[in-house]
């Protein structure tokens, strides 16, 4: 008797659903995922005769394990019922796929994330920069910190100047930190949490670290520190447009920055192009603050050892850079109490609130952090009342 051929009993062609659970089972062999995760699975073709073909994206060409995940593959997919044959095609990523896959797998678990840099982030994250070096940041920040905290905020201060690291003697946080499973515990002085390349570095040896370790070492501060809930972030940057305002950018693009001048002219005009990198990075400016401004004699006299209107012009100049108002947060007098209380590690913020330096930046501080932390746009986790 003989059969026709309509009649023969066929095994169904598998679904693209069953082949791709199957190539879901073939993990890369460098990044240990499932290539299907990776976006390494260029196209799937079934013939209605049960041929299957793959094409499958190399992360880079002349890929050393292209024979393994060949194989791995075609085992694979001929283990799909009705499968009758297997083809595999090789590619390679594009320069932007590439890119897609390191984004993917920093967002994974390959990295611990920025808290601060999250959507639902309630912190403020101030990065103090200025142009040219010894204007103040770093007694800027200190002080700032230490007067926020004594309005009773939450701070941190991460000194991201890893070549100078002079916060923790600023601040009188000379601790280590320790650590606890994989978090680093921050030391704190005076209610202000800090963490410092310093602590990291046996004694006062020098540091030579090249962009990717700094950006990596500024990535680990902000991500395996455990800072708690903080309302405001102070980063102490190095002084100029390095590398590390780059990372900052990168891993906080939701810092603002705030400049720090003297009333010099040149101070002031390396200042504006420091906070011109700001509009490349598309950061906000939050304001000038300017540095070392008069200095008041026993008799009541006020000398301008570095001139004047320096926080003024840059601040007009990044309004205009900028296109959005950038104001001048605040003049600090140069005041020698300042200065001891940075080299003692007791912020003159606390010690001598009502000196001039003190007020001035106590005032500055009340600015910065009284201001509405980032809400727009939170799910706040409520529903709205029923009217009726
Ligand atoms: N308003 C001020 N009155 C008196 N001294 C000040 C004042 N501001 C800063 N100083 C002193 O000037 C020196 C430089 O300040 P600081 O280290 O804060 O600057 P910086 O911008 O962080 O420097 P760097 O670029 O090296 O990081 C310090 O000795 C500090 O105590
Ligand atoms: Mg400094």
């Amino acid at each position: 008797m003989q059969y026709m051929a309509t009649d023969t009993p066929t095994t169904a062609a598998p679904s693209e659903d069953a082949i791709r659970d199957a190539l879901a089972t073939v993990n890369d062999p460098e990044i240990h995922r499932p290539i299907t995760e990776l976006g390494m699975v260029k196209s799937v073709d079934i013939a209605a005769d049960g041929a299957v073909s793959v094409a499958v994206y190399l992360t880079v060409s002349g890929c050393p394990m292209r024979e393994t995940i060949t194989s791995n593959v075609r085992d694979a997919v001929a283990g799909v019922e009705g499968v009758t044959s297997v083809a595999v095609e090789l590619d390679v990523m594009s320069d932007e796929q590439r890119k897609e896959l390191a984004t993917a797998l920093r967002g994974g678990t390959a990295e611990r994330e920025v808290p601060f840099a999250q959507p639902g982030s309630l912190t403020r994250v101030y990065a103090v920069a200025s142009g040219k070096g010894g204007v103040g940041k770093s007694s800027v920040t200190v002080n700032l910190a230490a007067a926020m905290a004594a309005d009773g905020l939450k701070v941190g201060v991460v000194d991201a100047d890893i070549y100078g690291h002079s916060v923790p003697r600023m601040l009188g946080a000379e601790g280590r930190p320790t650590q606890v499973e994989n978090m680093i515990m921050p030391p704190a002085a005076n209610g202000v949490k800090v963490i410092s390349i310093g602590m990291f570095t046996p004694g006062n040896a020098p540091v030579v670290w090249r962009g990717p370790m700094l950006h990596r070492a500024l990535q680990q501060f902000l991500a395996d520190v455990y800072w708690g809930d903080l309302d405001v972030l102070l980063l102490d940057l190095p002084p100029g447009t390095g590398d590390i305002a780059i990372s900052v950018a990168q891993l906080v693009p939701n810092a603002e920055i705030l400049v720090v001048t003297t009333p010099q002219q040149a101070a002031a005009e390396v200042a504006e192009r420091a906070g011109s990198i700001a509009v490349q990075t598309h950061q906000k400016i939050v304001g000038v603050v300017e540095n070392m401004a008069g200095l008041e004699l026993p008799s009541g006299e006020i000398v301008d050892v570095f001139g004047t209107g320096g926080g003024e012009r840059v601040a007009e100049g990044l309004t205009k850079t900028t296109g959005t108002q950038v104001p001048v947060l605040g003049s600090i007098p140069i005041d020698v109490r300042l200065r001891e209380g940075g080299d003692e590690g007791r912020p003159v913020v606390l010690t001598d609130p009502d000196s001039g330096a003190g007020a001035a930046i106590r005032a500055i501080a009340g600015k910065l952090g009284g201001r509405q932390r980032g809400l727009s746009g939170m799910s706040l986790g409520i529903t709205p009342r029923n009217k009726f």
